[in-house]
């Protein structure tokens, strides 16, 4: 069991929890991630760690409430525990030693940059964040990417910071020159969009992807993506790769597979919600 350990809401709905988990906190590198499982019979969920504390022992999730298992995971308080997390899973991030690096963190992706920026600062390498959302309560993470280096803000509606996209601010900075590599966490339209900007300048660039884990093995495919002319799984080959090989439009597909269903459990919990009975015969 992993109790609870702190608790915190960092935008309407994106919650931070602090958990307990001695080992994976000594040992987890930058772009790494675990797979939770609140209770035995409780869906697997994928979530990056965003920071870990090897002397408290504890790792911190950030997790986006969009369906019915991640509601009932942040609604957890501290003191109460998750029973299994299995990790740390992935590749660490491929990290430049020296020169300048643009860390671009598209709302709840936000949280997945915190750790590369944190590793790319500990080498002594200049790093700028450029971090998005919607408008001022959906940035996150801005205090914590201060202390690493430049932090530009970006809100969709101008209410904090710069307004546009994270993609216009890094235009001017790409225009500047002097960039060695970017790295891009967010909405997959945000991360096609940063690799277009970056292919013609030849700035190395790289993507996570958060495609559908079930596993997180390598045994079930769910994660598969394209990259160049190869089928990569995501979570034993990534999560992250070279944002000008990627396939964004096969992720894209492939990420609104399940929509339908998410949609029909997120119904049911809402059923269940108003006091009204499940019809007979529907699974919950
Ligand atoms: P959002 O849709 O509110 O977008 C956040 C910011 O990203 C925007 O403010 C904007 O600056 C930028 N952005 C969005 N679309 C863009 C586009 N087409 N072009 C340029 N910039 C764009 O973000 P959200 O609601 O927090 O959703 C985050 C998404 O990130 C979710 O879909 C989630 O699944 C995904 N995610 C990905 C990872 C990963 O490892 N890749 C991790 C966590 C979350
Ligand atoms: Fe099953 Fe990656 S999650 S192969």
């Amino acid at each position: 069991m992993h109790r609870i350990l702190n608790r915190r809401q960092l935008s309407p709905n994106v919650t931070q929890l602090d958990v307990e988990a001695p080992r994976i906190a000594q040992i987890r590198q930058p772009g790494q991630f675990v797979i939770v499982r609140r209770a035995e019979g409780a869906e697997r969920i994928p979530l990056t760690i965003a920071d870990a504390d090897p002397v408290k022992g504890s790792i911190t999730l950030v997790i986006q409430a969009v369906g019915k298992s991640t509601r009932e995971l942040v609604a957890l308080a501290p003191g109460e525990a998750i029973e299994d997390i299995a990790g740390p899973l992935g590749h660490p991030t491929d990290m430049i030693e020296r020169g300048h690096a643009v860390c671009v963190g598209g709302g709840v992706g936000t949280a997945v940059v915190h750790p590369i920026a944190q590793g790319l600062s500990r080498r002594g390498v200049r790093v700028t964040s450029i971090i998005g959302g919607r408008s001022r309560e959906w940035v996150i993470f801005e205090a914590e990417l201060q202390r690493l280096g430049e932090v530009i803000v970006c809100t969709d509606d101008g209410s904090h910071g710069r307004k546009g996209f994270v993609t216009d601010a890094l235009k001017d900075i790409l225009a500047a020159g002097g960039v060695d590599i970017v790295y891009a966490v967010g909405p997959v339209p945000m991360m096609r969009a940063v690799a277009n900007l970056t292919r013609p300048l030849g700035v190395h660039t790289i993507v996570s992807l958060n495609p559908v884990m079930i596993d997180g093995t390598g045994m079930c495919g769910g994660c598969r993506v394209s990259v160049g002319s190869e089928t990569r799984f995501a979570c034993v080959d990534g999560p992250e790769f070279d944002g000008h090989q990627v396939n964004f439009e096969e992720l894209i597909d492939r990420l609104g597979t399940y929509r339908e269903f998410e949609q029909q459990a997120a119904c049911r919990e809402e059923e269940c919600h108003l006091g009204q009975p499940l019809k007979p015969g529907t699974q919950r």
